[in-house]
């Protein structure tokens, strides 16, 4: 039975710490966040992720999964120590690695010879001996001599799915600059059957960012093909399944909406334009892929314009406030945009959302909130699909519009056919689909 340690209990950290756990090993997952800790120490769930809550429970019953504040506690038995904190973006677009600095410098203190420091929090280039640094100039006098393996290991599970992808990822990645660390963190991923690439740190770093700013160029591909559609008349998803029929392209990542959101992408391709640019490249293609993405949310309330006029005063209704399905997870949310906007026009904004509820009254307090998606469009004036929630994507469109005050609907997702929409009564408005005229 392997002693593991996770600094940083967030999704990330609680995922991993639960499944490492799962997978037989003997997990304390530590955060600096007190309040986090009793809620997890008295059996309560932090955050919303599918089939984690029972998973926990079995885990923390069977002594395998326990939680801390303590660095003292936690560290000295553990084989391993994960990193798993966040890594936000700071004012210039780069990864702020405070808390990674703040982790590597707590564990330094506690870590045993021979103990491995696994980097999970998504990093900038070079990280990996940034951390080696600070662990060695923060070992205690006479320890100076311990061997303390670092490895990156990124983590590519999404929000929604996290359990799953972690329990069955596509690839593991580890880099080090010693082999047999990483052949040794590679023994805790064994029974998972995956596919594991060993690299150099600085590989492994730029794996993570690479993948994910590949994935943000994509939906941002697809959004600018369909705004040419919504001119030129053509359907942006049957354009997307005919593109995706191509092995070399793929169908996945190729849905046109509201543009990517959530913890990950923004920061991250953020973070590699920014990292590309100090290193004197011209990251364009980067900068794009942002800026397309902040217009997919601006186009919402041109569109609304369009429609309605001024939107003084005007009810609208958000269904939607999480970045994605499946998750109450609301950073870099397009419904945070979109309200904003919204509201700085001088519009009410209301809100619904299957589970993000508390974290939109958090962050979005001069919304007004409904219980239901029939209650949050009653005398809207403009209703916009926001999260394509499997809720959200059988509504009785009819209902819909004879409870709302005036039938604009925007959907933002793409999920309603928009012959049957138009047929409701609704005027509806869709992301790319042309004239969205049935084929006699
Ligand atoms: N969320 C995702 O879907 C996802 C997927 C892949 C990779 N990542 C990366 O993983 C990292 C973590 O992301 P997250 O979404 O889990 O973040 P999060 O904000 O949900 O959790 C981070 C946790 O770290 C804690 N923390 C901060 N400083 C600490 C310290 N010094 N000691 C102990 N705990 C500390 C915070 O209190 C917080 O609970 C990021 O770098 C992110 O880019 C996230």
């Amino acid at each position: 039975m392997k002693q593991i340690c996770v600094v940083g209990t967030g999704y990330v950290g609680l995922v991993t710490g639960t499944c490492l756990a799962d997978l037989g090993n003997r997990v304390i997952c530590l955060d600096i966040d007190e309040a986090k800790i009793a809620r997890l120490q008295n059996g309560e769930l932090t955050i919303y992720e599918p089939g984690l809550e029972e998973l926990v429970a079995r885990n923390v019953s069977s002594g395998r999964l326990t939680f801390t504040t303590s660095y003292a506690e936690a560290v000295p038995d553990a084989d391993f120590c994960f990193i798993a904190v966040n890594t936000p973006s700071g004012t210039e677009g780069e990864a702020d690695l405070g808390q990674v600095r703040a982790a590597a410098a707590s564990l330094a203190a506690h870590l045993k010879d021979g103990a491995i420091v696994i980097n999970k929090s998504t990093v900038p280039i070079g990280t990996a001996d940034r951390v080696d640094h600070i662990i060695t100039r923060h070992l205690p006098p006479g320890r100076e001599h311990v061997h303390i393996g670092v490895v990156s290991n990124p983590e590519f599970l999404r929000e929604g799915s996290a359990v799953a992808d972690f329990m069955r990822p596509d690839r593991v990645v580890l880099g080090a600059t010693k082999r047999s660390d990483a052949e040794y963190v590679a023994t805790l991923y064994i029974s998972l059957q995956a596919p594991i690439l060993i690299t150099d740190p600085r590989t492994a770093e730029m794996i993570k960012y690479a993948s994910n700013a590949f994935l943000a160029t994509k939906i941002s591909f697809i959004n600018e093909v369909a705004s040419i559609c919504d001119k030129l008349g053509a359907d942006v998803r049957q354009v997307a399944d005919g593109m995706g029929r191509d092995p070399r392209i793929g169908r996945s990542f190729l849905d046109a909406g509201l543009g990517w959101g959530g913890s990950c992408f923004p920061k991250d391709v953020k973070a590699l334009a920014h990292m590309g640019a100090v290193a004197g490249c011209h990251p364009l293609l980067l900068r794009t892929v942002i800026e397309i993405n902040k217009d997919q949310r601006r186009k919402v309330i041109q569109r609304l314009r369009d429609t309605l006029g001024s939107l003084e005063g005007l009810t609208v209704t958000l269904l939607g406030l999480a970045f994605k399905p499946n998750t109450d997870d609301m950073r870099e949310a397009p419904a945070l945009e979109i309200a904003h906007l919204l509201l700085g026009e001088g519009a009410r904004v209301r809100a619904y959302d299957p589970v993000a509820m508390s974290r939109g009254r958090e962050v979005l307090p001069d919304c007004t909130y409904a219980n239901d998606a029939y209650e949050a469009v009653t005398g809207a004036d403009a209703v916009v699909l926001v999260t394509d929630w499997n809720e959200f994507k059988n509504l009785d469109l009819s209902r819909v519009r004879s409870l709302m005050h005036r039938p604009v609907f925007i959907d933002g997702r793409n999920v309603y056919d928009p012959v049957k929409a138009r047929a409701a009564g609704l005027i509806y408005h869709a992301i790319g689909r042309g004239s969205g005229e049935a084929i006699k």
